[in-house]
């Protein structure tokens, strides 16, 4: 067993009447002036922005906004936000939004509190350490990225076709407000993105070389309740019960209770980012896409034990007369049948409507390993010429795993 730190210090109000805490919770952790960031428009068109400024205007805190972030946000706006923030003298940044929104927010919070650093863009490749970060609040509107609670932040760079990850508790949002009656509007596409996410979050944990008994539970819990319940709010999206199962399940999978995030595996996150970098795909999809072909070569390469239990703990396989190998295996296939059931594409061709080109999977490979200098995930190290050789066959190239797709 490992030695770790667990800190998870956001403050969460959940549920119907968790709105009615946003001004309160903004004066408690120090806002004068508030950067109010959201995305490309859901928020407004919900209604959500107005309750936002009525609650911040009850308490007396000024605002601003900045609206337009996209999904795999953007530095660029992140730079506008910044100077905006700069200009106005903004004390938080409130992310009313996803995932994208809340990193959008984090990277301005991190701009705004770390001047001496210039570019912001500095943090991400490694060029700088941040010494602070802006108080970030969050509003969540989707269950997902589990941003809300991480000390992670991603950004994508146009310029340099880069999306990198900075992490530093500093950017652990001050508190969020959960109300799953938010998510009821959200298309069966995110939706389905998002229980993919929550579940790559805990299994990029699961896979560890330092597993415990008690985690491995909360883990297997979080994981089999997501499995069932996200089909069934595919069917019923208004359903509040089921929508707050999964909205707790996204901030549970990330925020470190399921496993401290450095002692997982995070291979199908780092190939995955290449995808959404190249393809601008949503998030969810490209880990449902690559995580067989990983998952396969693992099991293949020696790693039988923990994909066994995933099997036997997780999905509804059950250990009968069939070697270890083969009930693992097992697992996967019912992994991919989920992805099927819920509308996720388990091939880069269904990701993307065509076959990455040999030039392309070089690309993505040199990029996930610095050009073949570092190996991919704790778990089982893979290097350039395997995690090539898994691009492939998501690319329906190897006759072998071609069965994965649909
Ligand atoms: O922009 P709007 O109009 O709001 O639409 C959004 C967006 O198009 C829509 N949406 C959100 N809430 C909605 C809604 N539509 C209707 N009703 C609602 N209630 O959903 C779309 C996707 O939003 P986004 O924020 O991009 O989704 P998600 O939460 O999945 O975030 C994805 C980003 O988070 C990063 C991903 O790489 C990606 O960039 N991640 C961040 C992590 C972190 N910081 O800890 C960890 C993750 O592994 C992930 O890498
Ligand atoms: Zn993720």
């Amino acid at each position: 067993m490992a030695d770790f730190i667990f800190y998870a210090p956001t403050e969460v109000a959940f549920g119907r009447s968790s709105e009615q805490k946003i001004g309160a919770m903004a004066k408690k952790y120090g806002a004068h002036k508030v950067l109010l960031h959201y995305g490309g428009g859901s928020a407004v068109r919900s209604g959500l922005i107005d309750v936002v400024k009525q609650q911040l205007d009850q308490q007396g805190i000024a605002h601003v906004e900045l609206g337009g972030v996209k999904p795999n946000p953007r530095l660029q706006l992140v730079r506008e936000g910044i100077e905006l923030a700069r200009e106005q003298g903004v004390d938080m940044v409130l992310a009313v939004g996803g995932g994208s929104v809340i990193d959008s927010s984090k990277a301005i919070g991190y701009g705004v509190a770390n001047p001496e650093i210039g570019n912001v863009w500095d943090l991400f490749t490694g060029k700088a350490q941040a010494k602070a970060c802006l108080p970030v609040g969050v509003v969540l509107t989707i269950p997902a990225a589990g941003s809300e609670m991480s000390s992670s932040c991603v950004i994508s760079d146009d310029e340099s076709g880069l999306k990198l990850g900075y992490q530093s508790n500093y950017s652990r949002p001050k508190f969020a407000i959960l109300n799953p009656e938010r998510t009821f509007t959200l298309p069966a596409w995110q939706t389905a993105c998002g229980g993919t996410d929550i579940m790559m979050h805990t299994m990029e944990r699961y896979f560890t070389n330092t597993p415990m008994m008690l985690t491995d539970a909360f883990a297997e819990g979080l994981l089999r309740t997501v499995l069932k319940v996200t089909p069934m709010v595919l069917k019923d999206p208004h359903n509040y019960d089921l929508r707050a199962e999964l909205m707790w399940a996204g901030s549970m999978a990330h925020n470190d209770v399921t496993g401290e995030r450095t002692l997982g595996d995070w291979s199908t996150h780092k190939m995955e980012h290449e995808l959404s970098a190249l393809y601008g795909v949503s998030h969810g999809a490209g880990l449902a896409t690559l995580w067989p072909y990983i998952a396969n070569y693992q099991l293949h390469h020696g790693k039988v034990e923990r994909l066994l239990k995933f099997a036997t703990e997780v999905t509804t396989v059950k250990q009968g007369s069939d070697d270890d190998v083969l009930t693992a295996s097992k697992g996967i296939e019912a992994m991919v049948d989920f992805y099927h059931t819920i509308g996720m594409p388990t091939s880069i061709p269904e990701l993307i409507g065509r076959k990455a080109t040999d030039e392309e999977i070089a690309e993505m490979a040199d990029r996930c390993t610095k050009n073949g200098t570092k190996t991919v995930g704790g778990y089982l190290p893979l290097d350039r010429e395997v995690v090539a050789q898994i691009y492939h066959q998501a690319n329906g190239d190897d006759p072998l795993t071609a069965h994965y797709a649909k």
